[in-house]
């Protein structure tokens, strides 16, 4: 098939895993007789050093006509002055909001090879396998803001057409894998979590009755990603504190270096991108590892272009990688690493 990604590089370790990402898209279109192409456009503070603007309207035109869009990372020091008010994040956050990509799906997958790389013991974390859905385009992130002479305020809404359209997303996924859907929120204290947790239930009530469905306070969940992770299967939430607790969740698998997001509408290219961020501490350096941005590419071919085999050879790649011993530092323990361009190629020769 035909398919044309936007390649937006971003900050920091963004370029370095992108091009892995990219080399692999393009192995892949070799090995399958697909006809992939890339374009290049700017996001973040590239894009502010560039034109001074975090998303310049190119970007979101290209991103518009394209079939993916893949993305590296924004954001660093260099942009952090916080008396400016233009930052890196903004194009992320205008990207999101412009593509309608209303669901962030995140999964938290802890691979075998890995669970001694996790800061928790491995019979806690192994066997977890969460596929988290961080409702994208709302909430507090979206909300009016302002500051004055003594304080600042930002306002956190939904309304049920946003809390519908994610939690039957969510609902979809849960049916086609463990059938159990956890839906986080902060009921006891927020108004707007007061809505998701009526909405949602109705909504699972008439339309998923056989989903095993409950609803955890998000404190709370915080807690149980520690001391029970494995029991969860699809986790759906608001925006804030999908950002948060997909964090936290990383930590369970070793690495935020290995996790990869797909950002999804009801229609439309998808964003992919890997959850972490720009790192500039190590940009340049050859130590990032390219496997969450290797790992969104296969998303971006599973959920944008429906090219589920050839996703799956990427996965079972990087699987076969990670079990023939190949690290990048950060998942690497107290052994030997191999830089950025080694893991992406030894990915590329895998790819069956
Ligand atoms: C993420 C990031 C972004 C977010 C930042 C960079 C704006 O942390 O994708 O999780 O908060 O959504
Ligand atoms: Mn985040």
């Amino acid at each position: 098939m035909k398919a044309q990604f936007v390649v937006l590089d971003g900050d920091g370790i963004g370029p370095e895993v992108t091009e892995q990402a990219v080399a692999v898209l393009m192995a892949v279109a070799g090995k399958h007789g697909h006809d992939f192409t890339f374009e290049h456009g700017l996001i973040g503070g590239a894009a502010i050093d560039a034109v001074g603007d975090p998303l310049p309207s190119e970007t979101i035109a290209a991103g518009h006509a394209a079939d993916a869009v893949l993305l590296g990372a924004v954001g660093g020091p260099r942009w952090d002055d916080p008396t400016s008010h233009i930052r890196p994040e903004q194009g992320l956050l205008g990207l999101r909001r412009e593509l309608g990509v209303f669901a962030n799906v995140r999964p938290i997958r802890v691979f075998p090879e890995l669970a001694a790389a996790s800061p928790l013991r491995p019979e806690i974390v192994s066997g977890t396998d969460i596929l988290f859905y961080r409702e994208l385009t709302g909430g507090i992130y979206f909300g009016d803001s302002g500051t004055d002479d003594d304080g600042a305020f930002q306002v956190m809404r939904y309304s049920k057409v946003e809390v519908e359209r994610i939690v039957r997303m969510a609902a979809d996924a849960a049916q086609t894998r463990r059938g159990r859907l956890t839906m986080v929120d902060k009921a006891n204290v927020l108004e707007p979590s007061r809505l998701w947790r009526r909405v949602a239930g109705d909504l699972i009530a008439e339309e998923y009755p056989n989903l095993a469905y409950d609803v955890v306070l998000v404190d709370a969940m915080a807690m149980y990603l520690l001391s029970h992770p494995a029991e969860f299967d699809v986790v759906v939430t608001s925006n804030l504190f999908g950002d948060i607790l997909t964090d936290e969740a990383s930590m369970l698998t070793g690495s935020l270096g290995m996790l990869p997001s797909a950002s999804i509408g009801s229609s439309g290219p998808g964003l992919y991108e890997p959850v972490h961020g720009s790192a500039p501490d190590i940009a340049g350096r050859g130590l990032a590892n390219p496997l969450a941005a290797i790992l969104a590419a296969a998303m971006a071919l599973r959920h944008s272009l429906g090219l589920e085999k050839e996703a799956i050879s990427v996965e079972a790649a990087v699987a076969s990688i990670l079990a023939a011993g190949l690290r990048t530092a950060d998942i690497a323990a107290d052994g030997a690493s191999v830089s950025t361009t080694v893991m992406g190629q030894a990915v590329v020769e895998a790819l069956d």
